[in-house]
């Protein structure tokens, strides 16, 4: 369904994303690993036409349609959402608000309000708290509730599980599993490594914005000498 066909995009004179290949298929959960600072954060930004950076050269097809020169609003209308890394909140915007206003009136069944308070009761609670008041916990259930809001066929996820407690991370997998039973598609940049193990089909590895590994989770498991190499991690 989504389709990346060697991408350049980068930061004035930077390239960061230099050459990645990669699919989402339908259904399935995607993850992009790596190290800090390379190019995950920037190609998850470039696919959903946010800028910074430029996409200098390659092609991000999406249903045999081309992604390149969308705007951000007009990549959502295709149903591909975001969860920003940093979850980037509007502090004085309540939970409710935030929930509500990219919400396409026109947009009939999927993902209302009570669902999303239906998967995340604490949201319910919270519903008149606004960004500024709400905990790292409750941000993350929050810009993972607001991605849903647009009734997504696929959803980015910029590190969702950062910054989270153990018991929220073990939630989040939950979420992502019943997402994916729903047949959507995910693709997940994580740090955390055994979230991914857990709930991710496939696993890239993104090093100085190359993609230097490429393996289906189950052979990723047997070979985590890999693990060690490219991610400093046993
Ligand atoms: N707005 C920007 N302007 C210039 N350079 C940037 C900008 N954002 C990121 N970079 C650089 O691009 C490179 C890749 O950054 P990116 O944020 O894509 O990494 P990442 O893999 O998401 O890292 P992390 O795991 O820390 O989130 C880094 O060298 C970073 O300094
Ligand atoms: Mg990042």
């Amino acid at each position: 369904m989504l389709e990346v066909r060697d991408l350049h995009s980068g930061y004035g004179e930077a390239v960061v994303v230099r050459g990645v290949s990669l699919d989402v298929g339908a259904g399935e959960i995607v993850a992009l690993l790596g190290r800090n600072g390379m190019g995950k954060t920037t190609l998850i930004r470039s696919i959903m036409g946010l800028t910074p950076p430029q996409v200098r050269s390659g092609s991000i097809n999406w249903r045999d349609e081309s992604l390149l020169g969308l705007r951000p609003h007009e990549i959502a209308d295709r149903k591909i959402a975001i969860v920003p890394q940093g979850r980037r909140l509007f502090t004085s915007l309540t939970v409710i608000e935030h929930l509500t206003m990219l919400k396409n009136a026109r947009a009939k069944g999927g993902w209302t309000v009570e669902r999303v308070f239906g998967i995340f009761p604490r949201l319910a609670e919270r519903r008149h708290h606004r960004g500024a008041q709400l905990s790292g916990g409750e941000r993350g259930m929050l810009a993972v509730g607001r991605a849903l809001m647009i009734d997504p066929q696929l959803i980015l996820m910029d590190e969702p599980s950062e910054g989270l407690a153990p018991v929220m991370v073990q939630h989040l997998e939950e979420i992502i599993l019943g997402l994916k039973r729903e047949g959507l598609s995910i693709l997940l940049v994580e740090q955390n490594l055994y979230s991914t193990l857990a709930v991710a089909d496939r696993v890239y590895v993104l090093e100085t914005g190359q993609v230097v590994h490429h393996a289906n989770v189950g052979e990723l498991a047997q070979h985590t000498e890999i693990l060690f190499k490219h991610l400093g991690v046993h």
